[in-house]
């Protein structure tokens, strides 16, 4: 698993605001959208592209543009919601599917209550959207079920891991032929024995919709 952390003080600069219990539902949400664009930089960074001839105004001239089958963009519901916008601001032509899942806040088990995605993901880069990282649970199920469906190609981004949350999911993943990318913002200290991430910014779905 290739992990790329943002190293980046327009990040680190959004990432503080978002943090602070102070912020706003409507300011968090403007920040996590910001935020998306600076990592899909560096997330889009192997986007299957084809070259195209076009005229400029003085010449003719070769250009790229993205080549089909066009990415699929999958926001975990509900905090990578808060991601989508920013994510198809970057790849407009990208199709959208969506991925519903829960973890307990006991168990910390998690449950898919509801998917849209198309059947056959063979050969589609995939592009999951999700706020947090923790215990990694989450994202171990959604590669599996993105896996299941073909997805060889999947680049996740997140706003915030645990180093438990990334060493679970590499982990998981060490016996699959499944490459995965990971780009997150930063990597905090710790979960808690709640499995938040330490500092973190506490539960982003609560923060983004209440
Ligand atoms: C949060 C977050 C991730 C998941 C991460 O979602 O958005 O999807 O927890 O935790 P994990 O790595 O320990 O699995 P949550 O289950 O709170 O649902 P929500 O987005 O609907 O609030």
């Amino acid at each position: 698993m290739d992990v790329h952390v943002a190293d980046h003080p327009l990040i680190a600069h959004k990432l503080t605001y978002l943090r602070d219990k102070r912020t706003d539902s409507p300011t968090f949400r403007r920040l996590a959208e910001e935020l998306v664009t600076l990592l899909a930089y560096e997330a889009t960074r192997e986007v299957r592209v084809e070259p195209i001839e076009i005229e400029t105004p003085v010449a003719a001239t070769t250009g790229i543009k993205l080549a089909n089958p066009k990415p699929i963009i999958v926001p975990i519901l509900r905090a990578g919601l808060g991601m989508l916008d920013g994510m198809v601001k970057l790849l407009p032509s990208a199709e959208v599917g969506f991925l519903g899942m829960v973890r307990d806040e006991d168990t910390l088990e998690v449950t898919t209550y509801a998917n849209r995605l198309p059947d056959d993901l063979t050969g589609r880069q995939v592009f999951i959207v999700d706020p947090m990282l923790a215990t990694g649970n989450t994202l171990v199920m959604a590669v599996d079920y993105l896996a299941g469906k073909g997805a060889r190609d999947i680049t996740v981004v997140c706003l915030l891991a645990a180093p438990e949350g990334i060493a679970h999911l590499e982990s998981e993943l060490a016996s699959t032929d499944i490459p995965v990318k990971v780009v997150v913002g930063t990597v905090d200290e710790r979960l808690d024995e709640k499995g938040y991430i330490v500092p973190g910014l506490g539960d982003a779905g609560d923060r983004l919709y209440g």
